[in-house]
């Protein structure tokens, strides 16, 4: 193993590797104190394996690999509709409100808010900064439906209703409430044109109400799973919706797709894959995602989902975690440092900003800040990150560090791809089935037991018994 591939793999395009222009950097020299590299390397033909089966779909949940080519199979066509779409629902409503939960919601939501000027919702309507996309269908609270419809009120809206299954129970709630209202707000026909349902292409509640309807209607392929579905409808019509460029987005998942297609710690995804499994290996049970950008929350929610389900099976898997920092060292530093050693990081550092602020000079300087005078906040940001990194390592912290560019739709479609594929490796790594999510289902055997759905009565019974 090259000793320099493994302690930093880049994929900038001037270094060219693998002749492909994806960008995004991985570092794991910050792990080596924990594990060697002959130790990351000791996996390498159980990645071989597993990338052998994502690629030719010889594995656990093979039915569900349809977003391993998903980024190089999307065609021209197929992103003018969505664009058209976007804009048609642009053309007549103020806001967008996208109804889906777990992967009918993560994605687009990681994306846009990854994109998004942070003020964009508080911004007037003629600002071009505004963002029109709004969520419903992610929880069952009511007060959040009840404050978003009388927000919706006296607004032009429309609704992009996704689920898989069509049978989901929080968005499923959530459409029913804002389909009647839009139905009160603009008349039957005008809602059926301003409403778009993304679900199966056959089966499930959600299709049969918009084949009744006539809604423009999206397809998720069979073969993607819900948290892997962000490259489809699910994911791009709301983003596109949101005045974002989904071409430049697909553009970097094909790059990232064709970059992890070799075996090797030249791909980042397999070097990502080994690193974390061999961490766990060797007793690190948690891995931290961690942030130096707010605008990365819900990436840090979006990749918990995705792993999360992903691996947690059989009794195993790598717990996900996410903080946001410097925000959540004032709140989790104290742990992180010092707390149980049973935990990993990965930072995801974005190299550029998108504005330049400067800290003052003050002549009183009374908070005793004049050092920092004329530097850029992100200078004090970078620091903060790279003291932390030091210290945390120091600490007995393993550090991954993943770097982008920049906060632009073509690196987050590579870091989209590059986690999908990693994620695949890694559930094959730990011997699970990464593509179901059997324990999911459990809650909601007992929550429809406990609201007495027809077909459950058995259930509530035995459930009744025991409360
Ligand atoms: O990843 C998954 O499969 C889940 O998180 C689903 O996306 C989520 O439960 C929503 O399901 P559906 O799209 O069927 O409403």
């Amino acid at each position: 193993m090259c000793v320099n591939r493994v302690f930093c793999v880049s994929l900038q395009p001037e270094k060219q590797y693998l002749n492909i222009m994806a960008t995004i950097n991985v570092d794991v020299k910050n792990v080596l104190g924990t594990v060697t590299a002959e130790q990351i390397q000791a996996l390498d033909p159980e990645a071989a394996s597993a990338l052998e089966k994502l690629h030719k779909g010889t594995g656990l949940g093979n039915d569900f690999l349809g977003w391993v080519n998903l980024p190089s199979e999307i065609t021209d066509a197929h992103l003018a509709d969505i664009e058209a779409t976007a804009k048609a629902l642009n053309d007549e409503c103020d806001y967008i409100v996208a109804v889906g939960i777990g992967g009918s919601y993560l994605g687009a939501k990681a994306v846009i808010e990854a994109l998004a000027d942070q003020f964009a919702q508080l911004r007037p309507m003629d600002d071009p900064r505004r963002c029109r996309v709004l969520f419903a269908g992610q929880n069952i609270g009511e007060d959040y439906l009840n404050e978003l419809q009388d927000f919706l009120a006296d607004k032009k809206f429309g609704i992009i209703v996704i689920s898989k299954s069509g049978t989901t129970t929080e968005p499923a709630i959530a459409f029913r409430l804002l389909k009647e209202q839009l139905e009160k707000q603009v008349g039957k026909e005008t809602a059926a044109r301003r409403i778009v349902a993304i679900t199966d292409e056959k089966k499930g509640a959600l299709r049969q109400l918009a084949t009744e309807e006539g809604y423009k209607t999206f397809i998720i392929p069979d073969n993607v799973g819900g948290r892997f579905s962000v490259l489809t409808p699910v994911g791009l019509l709301p983003i596109a919706a949101a005045g974002y460029d989904i071409r430049a987005l697909v553009e970097g998942a094909r790059a990232m797709q064709a970059a992890t297609v070799a075996e090797g710690d030249g791909n980042l995804s397999w070097l990502y894959a080994t690193t974390r499994n061999a961490l766990y290996r060797a007793g690190k049970k948690i891995e931290i995602m961690v942030n130096y950008n707010p605008k990365l929350h819900f990436f840090g929610e979006w990749w918990k989902q995705l792993y999360g389900e992903s691996e947690g099976k059989d009794h195993k898997g790598i717990f996900p975690a996410s903080v946001d920092f410097s925000t959540d060292l004032h709140s989790m530093g104290q742990w992180i440092q010092d707390g149980e050693r049973t935990i990993f990081e990965t930072v995801l550092s974005v190299e550029e900003v998108a504005h330049n602020t400067v800290i003052p000079s003050d002549d009183a300087n009374l908070d005793g800040l004049n050092y920092l005078a004329g530097k850029r906040v992100d200078e004090v940001n970078k620091m903060a990150e790279l003291g932390t990194r030091i210290a945390h390592v120091d600490g007995g912290v393993p550090v991954i560090r993943v770097t982008i560019p920049a906060l632009k739709e073509k690196y987050l479609g590579e870091l989209i791809y590059f986690f999908e594929k990693a994620c695949g490796i890694s559930g094959y790594l730990l011997e699970v089935n990464p593509f179901n999510q059997p324990g999911v289902e459990d809650y909601k055997r007992n929550m429809f037991a406990l609201l007495e759905k027809p077909g459950y009565e058995e259930a509530t019974a035995a459930i009744k018994s025991r409360i």
